[in-house]
C-alpha cells in the first residue's frame, strides 16, 4: 500500500534523504551523510588523525582522559561482558535443547499466512508475491548475517512482511539483556513476543490456531522431546484446520490495518473462539512453549567485545587517537552515557529524544507515535505477560506507574555492533551514524512528535563529531558463532 502523501514534501525539506545502501562497518556514510559530520566516515584513523575532508589534519589533540572518564569507560567495558541475566519468566531460557529447537523455528517460514500488500512483488526486497503463503520467517526481517537486522526490505528501513510495519526491526544481538522488549516496551517477556509476530497482519499474519497445527505437523518430535505430549491437533473435529490462505487477515485497508476479523485468533468469532476453553488454552500453551524455545535461541545471539574493550583492558594500540577522543567525548562532553550506559550501552529505560519521522520504505510514518506511554500499559494488560499464568515467574519488571515522561519515549537502543545496522532510530529514517551524531549534537528536533524532548544541544565541533563516529565503530565485535546463523 503506497502512501506517499505530504510526507514526501517533509522528507525533501528535512533533507533526511535516502538511507545508506551499505552502512557497513567501514562505509556508514552515504549521500545522506551530507554535512561535515558525514564526511568523516571515511576515516578509520588507527593511530592517525581523523584526516578526512572538512577536518583540519593538524586538529589532532591528545585524548583527555582523567580518572572520572576511565571509571565510566571501565563500566562500559568490564573484563567479561555479562551473559543475559536469568529470565524467570522462562524455565527453558538457558536450556540447550530448547535453544536448538528455537533455532529451527526461527528459520521456518511455514507458520506464515498470506502476503497482503501489493509491494510483495517477488523481488529480493520482498519475501514473495501478494497472495502467497508460507513465506515469512523470523530470519526474513532479522537477517542473521547483518546482526539480525532487516537489510532485506526495500530501502532497508521499516520491514515489509505480509504488509508494511511502522517501526524499524531492531538488531537481535544481545536482546537477552532487555526485559521490556520492542521500541515501546509493549512486550514484557521474550517468550510472548512471538504472539505479536504471528497475530500481526503485516508480519506473519497467522494467528494462534494455524501455527499450533503447523507445530504438530512439522515439529512434533522435537517439541515433545522438550515439552511433553502435544494435544491431538490432528483431530480436526476438535481443532479445525484452516488453510494457509484462510488464516489471519484477508485484506488490508489503506492504513495497513486488517479489514474484518483475523481467523484463528482470539476474538475471531469463528474457529478459535469456537474451541472448548481447555483447547483454547492448549493451543496458546503450545505457542507459549514455542516462544520459550525461540527465546532460548535468541539469548545466545551476541555482538561480543570489540576493539574498544581491548583498549580499555590495556591494549593501547587497539584504538587510534580519534577513536580514543571519541570515547572520552561519549562519557564526557557529549553525555551519551546518561542513557547509553552499562556494558551494552543502554540504561534499558525509555526516553523522548525529539524524533520527527519521515517517509520510510514506501510509507509515510505518522508523527504521532506515542511510544512507551501506550506500549507499557499494553504489556501490563497482556494475559501472556510476566505476571500471567503462562509465565514461569515474575521479577517485578513491569512498572506500576506509567509517568507522563513516557509519551513519545522509546527504549534506549543497545549500541554494541551499532555500525552494522542498515538504518537508525525506531523510524529507520536516519540513514547513517554520522547523521545520528548530528541529530544528538543539535539536541534532536523541537516539534513534530508527541511529548517533550529530553535532549539539549551539545555544540560539538566537526572534529568532535568525527571522533564520536570513529568511536562508535570500535564497538563492533565478532558477532554470534557461524552455527547460530542458520537452521541447526
Ligand atoms: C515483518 C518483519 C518481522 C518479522 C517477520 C519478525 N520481526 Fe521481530 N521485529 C520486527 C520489528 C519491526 C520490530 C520492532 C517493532 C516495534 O518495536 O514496534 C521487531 C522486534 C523484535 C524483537 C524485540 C527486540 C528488542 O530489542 O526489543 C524481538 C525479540 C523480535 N523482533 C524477534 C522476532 C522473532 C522471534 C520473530 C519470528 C517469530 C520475528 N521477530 C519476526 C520485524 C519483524
Ligand atoms: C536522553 C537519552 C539519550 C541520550 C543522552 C543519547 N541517546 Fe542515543 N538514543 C536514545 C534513544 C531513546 C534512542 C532511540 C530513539 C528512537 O528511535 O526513538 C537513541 C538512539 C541512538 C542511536 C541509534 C541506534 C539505533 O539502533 O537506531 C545511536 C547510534 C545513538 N543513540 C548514539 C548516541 C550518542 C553517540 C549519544 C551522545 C551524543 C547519544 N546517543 C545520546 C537515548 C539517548
Amino acid at each position: 500500500m503506497r502512501r506517499l502523501t505530504w510526507g514526501l514534501l517533509l522528507v525533501l525539506c528535512a533533507c533526511s534523504g535516502t538511507p545508506s545502501s551499505g552502512a557497513g562497518t567501514n562505509g556508514g556514510s552515504s549521500a545522506a551523510g551530507g554535512g561535515a559530520g558525514g564526511s568523516a566516515d571515511a576515516g578509520n584513523p588507527a593511530g592517525g588523525s581523523a584526516g578526512s575532508a572538512g577536518v583540519d589534519v593538524d586538529d589532532d589533540p591528545d585524548p583527555e582522559l582523567g580518572e572520572a572518564e576511565w571509571a565510566e569507560l571501565r563500566a562500559l567495558a568490564p573484563d567479561e561482558l555479562p551473559p543475559p541475566p536469568a529470565d524467570v519468566t522462562n524455565a527453558w531460557a538457558d536450556d540447550a535443547g530448547a535453544a536448538a529447537f528455537g533455532q529451527a523455528l526461527f528459520f521456518d517460514p511455514r507458520f506464515s499466512g498470506a502476503l497482503l500488500d501489493g509491494d510483495n512483488d517477488g523481488t529480493p526486497a520482498a519475501l514473495g508475491r501478494k497472495g502467497e503463503t508460507g513465506k515469512v520467517s523470523c530470519a526474513g526481517c532479522h537477517v542473521p548475517e547483518n546482526g539480525f537486522s532487516d537489510t532485506r526490505s526495500l530501502r532497508r528501513q521499516i520491514s515489509l512482511g505480509a504488509g508494511w510495519g511502522i517501526r524499524r526491526a531492531p538488531s537481535l544481538l544481545d536482546v537477552g539483556q532487555s526485559k521490556l522488549l520492542m521500541w515501546d516496551g509493549r512486550r514484557g517477556a521474550l517468550f510472548n513476543q512471538l504472539f505479536g509476530v504471528l497475530e500481526s497482519e503485516v508480519e506473519m499474519n497467522s494467528p494462534r490456531l494455524y501455527p499450533a497445527v503447523k507445530v504438530f505437523e512439522n515439529h512434533r518430535e522435537a517439541y515433545e522431546a522438550i515439552f511433553g505430549p502435544l494435544p491431538p491437533l490432528d483431530d480436526e473435529a476438535r481443532f479445525p484446520h484452516l488453510k494457509a490462505e484462510e488464516t489471519g487477515c484477508l485484506r488490508l485497508d489503506k492504513d495497513n490495518k486488517c479489514v474484518g476479523v483475523k481467523r484463528g485468533a482470539p476474538g475471531d468469532g469463528a474457529e478459535f473462539d469456537a474451541l472448548a476453553p481447555e483447547d483454547r488454552d492448549a493451543v496458546t500453551r503450545i505457542l507459549v512453549n514455542v516462544g520459550k524455545a525461540m527465546a532460548a535461541y535468541q539469548r545466545l545471539l551476541s555482538c561480543g567485545p570489540g576493539p574498544f574493550d581491548a583498549w580499555v583492558h590495556g591494549d593501547e594500540t587497539a584504538l587510534g587517537r580519534a577513536e580514543q577522543r571519541g570515547a572520552a567525548l561519549f562519557v564526557g562532553k557529549a553525555r551519551c552515557t546518561s542513557c547509553h550506559s552499562g556494558p551494552y550501552f543502554s540504561d534499558e529505560r525509555f526516553h523522548n529524544v525529539g524524533l520527527r519521522p519521515g517517509v520510510v520504505g514506501t510509507v509515510f510514518l505518522g508523527a504521532d507515535d506515542p511510544g512507551a506511554s501506550v506500549g507499557i500499559p499494553l504489556a501490563k494488560a497482556d494475559p501472556l505477560s510476566s505476571r500471567g499464568a503462562y509465565s514461569d515467574g515474575d521479577d517485578g519488571r513491569l512498572p506500576d506507574e506509567v509517568g507522563p515522561g513516557l509519551l513519545g519515549a522509546f527504549r534506549t537502543p543497545r549500541l554494541r555492533c551499532v555500525a552494522e545496522r542498515p538504518s537508525f532510530m525506531h523510524t529507520g529514517h536516519v540513514g547513517s551514524l554520522a547523521d545520528v551524531i548530528d541529530f544528538f549534537d543539535r539536541g534532536g528536533e523541537q516539534v513534530g512528535f508527541p511529548g517533550k524532548n529530553e535532549l539539549v544541544p551539545l555544540g560539538l565541533s566537526a572534529r568532535e563529531r568525527a571522533d564520536l563516529l570513529a568511536f562508535l565503530k570500535t564497538l563492533t565485535g565478532p558477532g554470534p558463532s557461524a552455527e547460530l546463523l542458520g537452521p541447526p
